[in-house]
């Protein structure tokens, strides 16, 4: 391993550097990289010779579009755009078959990049510090996805169709304009809501597994916990009441 991270120090001067072209012959099976924070505009085309690789961040750069290399390397898992220049994304993207997690944070998203619905393992999807307004109604064709998060973008309504994604296990509205949500009981999957940082006066409400973040939310948390204690201990009373043991069986 410290091997790998010695080449991956190595490649990454060699970018900084040279940038074209890139020497990568011999890394067939080179499986992560890393180039974060090195100003780059755009990447070699020989970076697709690097087919092997299943994470590749990108982060922290100039990026404007996601570069062509990049949407053939087809056993990417991750992929990490965060913080680049980026508008929309490629139709070609559809072509990354493997890809389970795709950050694109901090970018100038002001529409949700309908080439993801093509990608149909995509369970995590990082879109926050953009500028969406709305999501398209059809977003629940995204049916793998658990994780969504689009904090600071420029929500000033709930998206309904997030209401129709019953496998979403966590998702984050922090730092939006919504100052009315709706009940969120019927995603079942959610596991952690936030909603910290909108103008809302009261918080969700959410199913019973499901953690909140935002303003009020203590307060309800506790309160459901109350309730859930009173009730288990209701149903206590209410077993002892019932269950003496039958007589008949005590002698057997
Ligand atoms: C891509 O992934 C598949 C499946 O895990 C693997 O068999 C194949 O060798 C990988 N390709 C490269 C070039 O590493």
């Amino acid at each position: 391993l410290p091997l790998l991270l010695l080449l991956l120090l190595l490649l990454s001067l060699l970018l900084l550097q040279t940038l074209l072209p890139l020497r990568v012959c011999g890394l067939m099976h080179l499986e992560k990289l890393y180039v974060c924070g090195n100003s780059l505009r755009t990447l070699p085309d020989s970076l697709s010779q690097l087919p092997g690789l299943r994470i590749l961040a990108l982060d922290f750069n100039k990026l404007e579009d996601v570069p062509m290399a990049v949407c053939q390397l087809t056993n990417l898992t991750r992929l990490y755009l965060g913080s680049n220049r980026l508008m929309t994304l490629p139709p070609e993207l559809r072509n990354l078959q493997s890809l389970r997690c795709l950050w694109v944070e901090s970018n100038y998203f002001h529409r949700f990049p309908r080439v993801l619905y093509d990608l149909p393992h995509l369970k995590s999807l990082q879109i926050g510090d953009n500028r969406l307004k709305t999501l398209p109604p059809d977003l629940w064709r995204m049916e793998a996805l658990r994780g969504l998060w689009l904090y600071g973008n420029r929500f000033d309504t709930f998206p309904k169709v997030l209401l129709r994604m019953e496998n979403l296990e966590i998702l984050d509205l922090d730092r939006n304009k919504i100052s009315e949500f709706p009940s969120l009981k019927r995603l079942h999957a959610l596991r952690l809501f936030s909603y910290d940082h909108n103008p809302v006066k009261d918080p969700p409400n959410v199913g019973e597994e499901a953690l909140i973040v935002g303003e009020g939310a203590a307060e309800f948390l506790e309160e459901r916990e109350a309730k859930k204690e009173r009730r288990r201990k209701a149903a206590e009373k209410e077993s002892e009441e019932v269950q003496p043991e039958p007589e008949v069986c005590k002698d057997k």
